[in-house]
């Protein structure tokens, strides 16, 4: 009897699986497609307790009870398709883990289904790409605790480890698992939209080569945005091209595609009111970025007046240094909020804080900043969104003429920076005690006696505006 089950052996999931069979786990292995399975045993296992099985009833029967299944298959229906295809063999109390990209509300159906039939079902977000899995992903499990119970050991130790623990908790009920790695996903497209844009004005602006550019970003992920993201671009910008010598990344195609977590991310913000600009606009970069032909035609009609004279290299790459630092903190600022109000409003019960810690190894956007941030919450656990302490205050305002000059620099030079811009309007906004929405109310009573409320009386108000 092996200790735990794994479908579907596309690259994720057979790291995945190796990963725990080198724990010391014995693993049944099953994907749709034999061949696959086969060109993994023959290839990538050598010692490891990996046993392939080519049907749904033997891979089943092969499990110790009660039975562990890991699903690494595609997001949608195929996951559907599989937990119908094992339901037949399965008993009460088996678990079924979905480790893919799944869409929440997806996770809390299936939860609810395989409830009534006395199975256990978590929806568990895993980050850190092919590597990840393999050497150690973030986890981000969430279900019912005793679900949680019955592989927490084993969560643990094919986690990514740091100095304050193993990159995976309980995340919480339902989808909470799922919920947090869209919000993950989210911020990964916001920050990798940021140094994107801090990429374009240097090229654009400075006339920096892809190799100097290369250079910057690895000075820059010796500091304070020490991060997987600045770490792998810098790795990307000095990439050579085998058949031209090139620069490899000038010559990719840019129109950044997307498989759905970013847009999930934006909308669930949309439904639950909570403001998260530089996310939503990471996904309208993207969506963009996918008009190259209609963009092509257009800037071949625009008339542009490059501005002349003298730039301070040095001043303008610290400011695009502290930009991306701003962006980044409002980034996470963001995702973190949207997850609180989540948390509440789906009774997730989420610790932020945890969040953050089993962020620091192993997932996409891990980052040293994690640290900062989990101290600002910690000082202060009601402030979800890290902005109202003063210790983000002057973290931010800090590098607030650095970004106010980076966005002016880039419109100078007709440079669209979305999620820059967005990340300084989201603290323009939030920092700001009277914002222009009374004419928007007026506007609504207006024309559609929508009714209004006023600061310096109680009640609800409307207005017969044309008589004025
Ligand atoms: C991770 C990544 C991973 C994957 C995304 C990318 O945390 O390991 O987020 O889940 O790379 O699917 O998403 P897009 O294809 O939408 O960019």
């Amino acid at each position: 009897m092996n200790n735990i089950g794994l479908i579907g052996l596309a690259v994720m999931g057979q790291n995945l699986a190796l990963n725990i069979a080198r724990k010391g786990y014995s693993l049944s292995g099953y994907n749709r497609s034999r061949q696959k399975t086969d060109e993994f045993i023959n290839e990538k296992v050598k010692d490891e307790k990996i046993y392939p099985y080519y049907d749904i009833k033997s891979f089943v029967e092969s499990l110790e009870k009660p039975r562990k299944i890991i699903l690494m298959v595609k997001a949608g229906k195929p996951v559907d398709d599989v937990i119908q295809e094992l339901l037949p063999y399965l008993d009460k109390g088996d678990l079924i883990i979905d480790g893919g990209n799944s869409y929440f509300k997806d996770t809390n159906r299936r939860i609810e289904e395989l409830k009534a039939k006395g199975i256990y079902y978590l929806g568990m977000g895993v980050s850190g790409g092919e590597y990840g899995a393999l050497h150690g992903p973030s986890l981000m499990p969430g279900g019912t605790k005793e679900a949680y119970d019955m592989v927490n050991e084993l969560l643990l130790k094919i986690a990514a480890q740091t100095e304050s623990g193993p990159c995976c908790t309980y995340v919480g009920n339902y989808s909470a698992g799922h919920f947090v790695k869209m919000v993950h996903n989210g911020i990964e497209y916001a920050i990798m939209q940021s140094i994107s844009e801090v990429y374009d004005v240097m090229r654009k602006v400075l006339k920096l080569s892809s190799e100097e550019i290369g250079n910057i970003f690895e000075e820059w992920n010796k500091g304070e945005l020490n991060s997987y993201l600045m770490e792998i671009s810098y790795k990307i910008m000095k990439h050579k091209d085998e058949k031209t010598g090139r620069p490899l990344v000038e010559l990719i195609l840019d129109e950044a595609e997307q498989k759905g977590t970013g847009k999930w991310t934006a909308e669930t913000s949309l439904d639950l009111g909570i403001p998260t600009p530089s996310l939503n606009l990471a996904v309208v970069g993207r969506a963009l970025s996918f008009f190259k032909e209609e963009r092509t035609k257009i800037s071949k009609r625009v008339q542009r007046n490059y501005p002349t004279g003298n730039l301070n290299r040095d001043e303008i790459i610290e400011d695009l240094k502290n930009s991306l630092l701003f962006a980044v903190f409002a980034s996470f600022s963001q995702g973190l909020w949207l997850i609180s109000e989540a948390s509440k409003v789906y009774n997730y019960n989420i610790d932020l804080s945890e969040v953050l810690r089993i962020w620091k190894g192993g997932c996409i956007i891990r980052a040293r900043i994690l640290d900062f941030l989990r101290e600002i919450l910690s000082d202060d656990k009601t402030n979800i969104n890290l902005l109202n302490s003063q210790k983000s205050i002057s973290y931010l305002e800090e590098k607030l003429e650095s970004i106010k000059k980076v966005t002016k620099l880039a419109k100078d030079f007709y440079i669209p920076t979305l999620t820059i811009n967005s990340s300084l309007d989201y603290f323009f906004s939030m920092s700001e005690a009277n914002l222009p929405a009374n004419l928007i109310q007026g506007q609504r009573d207006f024309f559609g006696a929508h009714t209004y409320r006023r600061i310096d009386m109680e009640g609800i108000f409307h207005t017969e505006w044309e008589q004025d």
